[in-house]
């Protein structure tokens, strides 16, 4: 059997094989926020001519359905069959994404007062050359040279010194070595090269994120940046969260599959770079690496299972160094890996990296730090004490579970605002043109937008007969936020849409208030709020506040950090006293187990309400709402 795209593409089908599948294999991926499971709704596909079968059409609606759209992770072609793949439902992983460098990282590292320390550093050495006289061999002689500076102790290995001999001859017994101290194993050599040789030591500094992977190719001789690649995580087609990744790993058998995919996107981006640069990849000699406690064992092809089963124990918290051929990344194999020490299941080394880069505990001011992506994980502190936990806040901000929600990409809508007196929405679309649906942003703009103009009340329900553009949607009333009749179907935001935004929102605020009082302290104590994530670039904090995600105070305490995982991982790339003030940090933050909390539930239950039931913590928006 066959499946025929409209591109005319053939794609063989394998008997029992659903659409969603044979598509995969094919290399041709689907949007799968629920890791085909039928429940997310998102990877939709036209069926134009064919007979199949489905175990489910989901969340489509009466509309999509007579269209010929169904799920293709719940249908099985009988025959061959034609099918249209609509363009909101593909999923482009391969893609770049735009990352600036958005400041001087050598700058940056220098403000705390640290040296250039590198993971891997190197030693000149000259060596005199073999005589009748002088016949030692040629390791020897280099642990001659070593014993001259002082080192007595160098460990090497094959891949270190197999082709020393012929290095040492051509480039006349004048070399570099690059080595490395590492706290268990001492130090080690990891590669000899010729001291003519230009700019020879680099690493990577890499940010496995749930849904993106960065990675900065940096000069470790001058900190400089060299060049940034990204792209999606590829581990996305097996689901959009932490979980159904583990369940795919666990429960699927789908670990190495996962570990493989990361694995191949940090080599894909990195074999750009140094081809772009023309970088020999032998010269990439280090490599520091923070995710998530997920992203962590995934990377390190360790079971994430216990992960989510109760008491959430991950296998590790702190991991050692790493070899870069036992990782499975294209840089020097005798090369090194650092990965970030987490805390518990959910706040991982992303968290660590994120503290370490907003300063936080270097200060007496009492901070708050947020991490806002495809979950929310939360710190709050100063140099003395530390508290996190995680909120579990899921993904919808970036689209899943939302009826017509994408990710910030180019045709997501990021910016609404509802005219008071027509009450119809004016737009603005990442990338221009028309709009494929609607990311974070976008979101909390129209909610907080509806909520001004009075389009729904505080309990997040529409006021019915307010708008024209409120309309009865097939599971709950919906306003049009965009519509056109060439387009297949209108951009709305449905009355469940938005409870689970208020879902999401509440957990981000009561994990504040509850790590915040049971510090002692009021939400006005809070100095500085540091804004990290990916969505935190484009997060409007006066919007955020008015539907109660975020506290109450005044907007130039915030500070947007953006990536903060990828500057911590630059950070302990580059400074050996940074990866111990990491550690430190690390050893130093209690975590709080919201799960298990009563006071969490308690406050997430209040805070479900638009911006809040206490509405003395929002004054700001009471105002504005002319609420007495
Ligand atoms: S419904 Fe098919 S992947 Fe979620």
């Amino acid at each position: 059997m066959e499946i025929r795209l409209t591109s005319n593409e053939v794609i063989q089908l394998r008997k029992d094989d659903s659409i969603f599948s044979a598509l995969k294999e094919a290399g041709i991926y689907l949007v799968a926020s629920c890791g085909g499971k039928g429940t997310c709704g998102k990877c939709k596909v036209k069926v134009i001519e064919g007979n199949f079968e489905a175990d489910s059409y989901g969340k489509l609606t009466g509309e999509e359905k007579k269209s010929g759209l169904v799920l293709a992770c719940q249908t099985f072609p009988l025959a061959d069959i034609r099918i249209a793949i609509p363009k909101e439902s593909r999923l482009v992983i391969g893609d770049k994404i735009a990352i600036s460098k958005t400041k001087d990282l050598v700058a940056y590292l220098k403000s705390y007062g640290v040296g250039l320390n590198p993971f891997v550093r190197t030693m000149s050495l000259k060596l005199p050359p073999p005589t009748i006289t002088d016949n030692i061999g040629d390791l020897d002689r280099l642990k001659r040279a070593l014993a001259e500076q002082g080192i007595n102790s160098m460990g090497f290995r094959h891949g270190s010194i197999a082709a020393m001999g012929k290095t040492l001859r051509e480039a006349d017994w004048t070399v570099e070595l690059a080595y490395i101290e590492d706290p268990d194993d001492g130090r080690e050599a990891v590669s000899i090269y010729p001291s003519a040789q230009e700019g020879s030591n680099y690493g990577l500094a890499v940010d496995i994120g749930t849904t993106t992977v960065v990675v900065y190719l940096a000069d470790l001789k001058t900190g400089e940046v060299i060049d940034i690649g990204s792209t999606y995580n590829s581990q996305i087609r097996f689901g959009d969260d932490v979980i159904t990744r583990i369940v795919h790993a666990t429960e699927g058998g789908g670990l190495q599959e996962l570990k493989d995919a990361v694995v191949s996107d940090i080599n894909t981006i990195t074999d750009s770079l140094v081809e772009k640069h023309s970088i020999d990849p032998a010269m990439i000699q280090a490599a520091s690496i923070a995710g998530n406690t997920t992203m962590a064992h995934i990377f390190w092809g360790l079971d994430p299972g216990s992960i989510r089963e109760m008491p959430y124990i991950p296998e590790l918290n702190s991991f050692p160094l790493w070899r870069a051929s036992t990782a499975g990344l294209s840089i020097n194999p005798e090369g090194r890996v650092y990965t970030f020490p987490c805390i518990a299941s959910y706040v991982g080394g992303d968290i660590v990296a994120g503290v370490l880069a907003s300063k936080m505990t270097r200060s007496e001011e009492l901070a708050l730090f947020m991490d806002i992506g495809t979950n929310g994980e939360i710190a709050i502190g100063n140099n003395e004490w530390i508290m996190t936990a995680a909120c579990s806040a899921g993904p919808c901000f970036e689209g899943s579970g939302i009826k017509c929600g994408m990710r910030a990409t180019p045709g997501a809508i990021e910016s609404v605002i509802i005219d008071p007196v027509t009450l119809d929405p004016s737009i603005r679309v990442i990338g221009g043109g028309s709009p494929l649906g609607i990311c974070g942003s976008g979101m909390i703009d129209a909610i907080s937008e509806m909520l001004l103009t009075g389009i729904i009340d505080q309990k997040g329900k529409f006021l019915e007969g307010k708008s024209d553009r409120i309309r009865r949607g097939e599971d709950s009333p919906e306003y049009v936020i965009f519509s056109d009749r060439r387009l297949e179907k209108d951009i709305v935001l449905s009355e469940i849409d938005i409870e689970n935004l208020l879902r999401a929102k509440a957990a981000v605020y009561s994990g504040i208030s509850t790590l915040i009082t049971e510090a002692g302290l009021a939400m006005d104590a809070i100095e500085r709020v540091y804004v990290a994530g990916g969505f935190g670039n484009y997060l409007n904090i006066g919007k955020a506040v008015l539907i109660g995600m975020i506290p109450d105070i005044p907007e130039e305490r915030y500070t947007f950090m953006g990536n903060t995982s990828i500057t911590g991982a630059y950070l302990c790339l580059l400074s050996k006293e940074l990866r111990n003030e990491a550690a430190e940090i690390a050893s130093k933050m209690t975590y709080v187990e919201l799960s298990v909390s009563k006071m969490f539930m308690d406050e997430y239950v209040s805070a479900l309400f638009l911006p809040h039931t206490n509405m003395n913590l929002f004054p700001s928006v009471a105002a504005r709402l002319m609420l007495p």
